[in-house]
């Protein structure tokens, strides 16, 4: 097990990474600070990985609830059957909320721990490798609007973040595609010697080979811990973790929710950023066949859907990211260097978007 920190002063945590973690239930029980603990799921991970879990907290008074699986339903409707559970069950101010399953069960389960009677404790146990490398850490948690994706959230960070390789032997080929594209974001923004090192091992990760993902979701971990150690509410550089995302949120949310899923879309949002990086002369041609070659060798999507471009551009203009009405996006200076900008021409968006095959 290799195991690293999440460096935020009193709210700092660990982060632990290695094959077989859910069968040393220490790890998680010395993270739970009260008697009351509720487990959240989903009805795919339940099968899956609740009995384990389940086994492990039997000494506490224990709820578990399971969840309908998939992006649609991260939402306010579903987000309320997480308090309808903790208050018919009578959890206190001292109960920890688990959080066992991908991003989405991540997000809902941190949001409902940060309003829970104004705050509870929460522990991550990500079972995707999107989750393990991304969403489980730096304490992002909330849910969908129907006009806007993570639009009604809290930043809460969890007591503890169990990333259990094994569990990624049960994920379909395409969800494991789908946080590689997370992996690969790592590497283009702030770790270009990463970079290289998934030039060399991006079939061995799609081969699920555990000794080459738990080192890749240590690098790409390590790389967001530091980000977000220095950012933790991103006030400025934080932004850089959302590489490709403007552009993903956009394909998300006109194509609805869990249609592309989260990763695919971050991935063919990167490419978008890269061209973008391009254009302002950044970075150079042969950089952008680099990204698109890595990306279809992850098995990712390097077009967007069919849309036109005042849908990327209308929903983009609603981004977390705008400020005072205009558009900030993450491109990349160079390999391995991300930069926010607001200082991009409209035409150069248009271009570029046409270009990748978007309706003018
Ligand atoms: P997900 O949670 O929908 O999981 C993907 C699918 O895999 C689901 O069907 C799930 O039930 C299934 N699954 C989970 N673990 C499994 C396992 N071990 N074996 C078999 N099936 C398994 O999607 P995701 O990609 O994990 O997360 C995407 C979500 O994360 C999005 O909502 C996105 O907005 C969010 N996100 C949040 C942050 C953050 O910082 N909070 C960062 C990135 C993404
Ligand atoms: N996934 C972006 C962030 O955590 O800031």
């Amino acid at each position: 097990m290799q195991t690293l920190s999440v460096d935020l002063g009193d709210r700092s945590y660990p982060i632990y990474i290695g094959e077989g973690l859910l069968s040393q239930p220490e790890l998680l029980l010395n993270h739970i600070a009260g008697g009351q603990v509720l487990v959240v799921t989903n009805d795919t991970v339940a099968p899956l990985y609740l009995e384990i879990i389940r086994e492990s907290l039997s000494d506490l008074d224990y709820s578990e609830l399971i969840l309908p699986d998939g992006e649609q339903h991260k939402s306010l409707e579903v987000l309320s059957a997480i308090y309808d559970k903790l208050l018919q069950d009578k959890h206190n101010r001292t109960t920890t909320l688990v959080a066992l399953g991908g991003g989405v069960i991540g997000d809902m389960t941190g949001y409902a721990a940060a309003s829970y009677q104004r705050g509870v404790n929460f522990i991550q146990i990500p079972t995707t490798l999107l989750s393990q490398v991304d969403s489980s850490v730096g304490g992002k948690t909330g849910v969908n609007h129907p006009l806007g994706k993570n639009m009604i959230g809290a930043f809460h960070q969890p007591q503890c973040v169990i990333a259990d390789t094994q569990t990624l032997t049960t994920l379909p080929q395409r969800e494991l595609s789908a946080g590689i594209a997370e992996v690969i974001k790592y590497g283009l923004i702030c770790d270009a010697e990463f970079y290289q090192w998934l030039e060399q091992h991006i079939e061995d990760l799609l081969a699920c080979d555990q000794t080459k993902l738990a080192e890749a979701i240590y690098r790409s971990c390590d790389n967001k811990a530091k980000v977000v150690a220095s950012d933790e509410r991103e006030a400025g550089v934080r932004a850089i973790l959302n590489l490709g995302h403007t552009f993903g949120h956009a394909i998300e949310t006109a194509q609805g929710y869990g249609n592309w899923l989260h990763g695919e879309a971050v991935a063919a949002g990167m490419l978008l950023a890269a061209r973008l990086s391009e254009k302002m002369q950044w970075i150079g041609a042969a950089d952008v066949e680099s990204v698109r070659s890595m990306l279809l060798r992850a098995k990712l999507p390097v077009a967007p859907p069919a849309m036109t471009c005042e849908q990327f551009l209308s929903i983009m203009a609603v981004d977390k990211k705008v400020l005072d009405g205009r558009l900030r996006l993450v491109l990349l200076k160079q390999m391995g260097e991300a930069i926010i900008t607001s200082d991009i021409a409209e035409q150069d968006l248009r271009d570029i978007l046409v270009e990748a095959g978007v309706a003018p």
